[in-house]
């Protein structure tokens, strides 16, 4: 979230439960058999937990993830999980409560730190944990988080630091994932690397004889983007076939102006097939146009 926050939109701009359910019917019959709603903070759209039982529902939807901040998550989590949702990532940068309010701009770490136990007491397994990681602010941490995994089966993910819109973005303050992996081997110096499947963002590693994992996501110093499946929908119903291009389809509008299936369908079948073998390095996205994350979702 840029400091100056971002501009509301208006309500109308906002794709209708009804508008996300038919995309997602469409996009489910292409082949995706995952959704993951995210943000902006999905927790707090109204009646989400009815919109999670109609995703979860429908035909060839094997997943259905939710990324939050974790604030309301213990007040929701009963209901999100008997709608069907399979699995949660809790966003966590900080565990000191000092840099929790500098970085969130609020307090709230017991909330987040109780609300992933509930997840875990509720069953899932993992529970995903997503720590973006910046040098001289939380890369001290490091091991604080991997600790987290000895004995619950937490699946901590350490992101590097990405520039986008607004976030003022300095490559001082990135940490690559060869450097993460330097300063926890310090204190793990038998770390192992895990198989990944070829359409994992993440590269996961585990203390040996602890229960959780820890995954690295280095979109930034080794991309994925040849094993990258994900496309993105925008709250405002922008179709987004990566997440650092800045071109965009608006299926929104497609489907207020009386489009059918099929079209939308040929509409975003010419946006997956356009997209580009690889995103641009993190020195030219830091110069380039793109949404502020908290207008993406990650
Ligand atoms: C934008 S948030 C939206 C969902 C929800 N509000 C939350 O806090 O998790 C999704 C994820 O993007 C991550 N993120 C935000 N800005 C980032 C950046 N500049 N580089 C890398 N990851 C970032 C967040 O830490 C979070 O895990």
């Amino acid at each position: 979230m840029p400091a100056g926050g971002v501009e509301l939109k208006p309500k109308t701009h906002i794709l209708t439960y009804e508008e996300i359910v038919r995309l997602s019917r469409l996009f489910a019959s292409l082949g995706v058999t995952k959704i993951r709603l995210t943000g902006g903070e999905p927790l707090i759209r109204k009646e989400i937990e009815e919109l999670v039982v109609q995703l979860s529902s429908i035909p060839g939807i094997r997943e259905l993830a939710i990324t939050t901040n974790g604030l309301l998550l213990s007040k929701k989590l009963a209901a999100l999980k008997a709608g069907g949702v399979t699995l949660f990532n809790i966003s966590l940068d900080t565990l000191q409560k000092d840099k929790f309010l500098k970085v969130t701009r609020r307090q709230g770490l017991d909330e987040v730190l109780r609300a992933i136990q509930d997840t875990l007491r509720a069953g899932y397994n993992p529970v995903k944990v997503n720590a973006v990681v910046m040098k001289g602010f939380n890369d001290d941490e490091l091991v604080d988080f991997v600790a987290m995994t000895r004995h619950q089966p937490i699946e901590i993910r350490f992101i590097e630091y990405m520039p986008f819109g607004g976030n003022e973005w300095t490559d001082g303050e990135f940490m690559s994932y060869q450097d993460m992996l330097g300063i926890i081997r310090q204190v793990y110096p038998d770390l192992e690397r895990l198989q990944d499947g070829p359409e994992e963002t993440s590269k996961t590693w585990r203390v040996p004889g602890f229960l959780g994992r820890i995954g690295f996501i280095s979109s930034m110093s080794d991309h994925f983007c040849s094993g990258c499946n994900r496309i993105r929908m925008t709250a405002d119903g922008q179709l987004k076939v990566c997440l650092f291009g800045n071109r965009e389809v608006n299926l929104r509008d497609m489907m207020r102006e009386g489009a059918s299936d099929d079209e939308l369908k040929a509409a975003i079948h010419g946006a997956v097939t356009k997209k580009k073998a690889a995103h641009a390095g993190m020195y030219e996205l830091a110069h380039s146009d793109n949404r502020p994350m908290i207008l993406i979702g990650g």
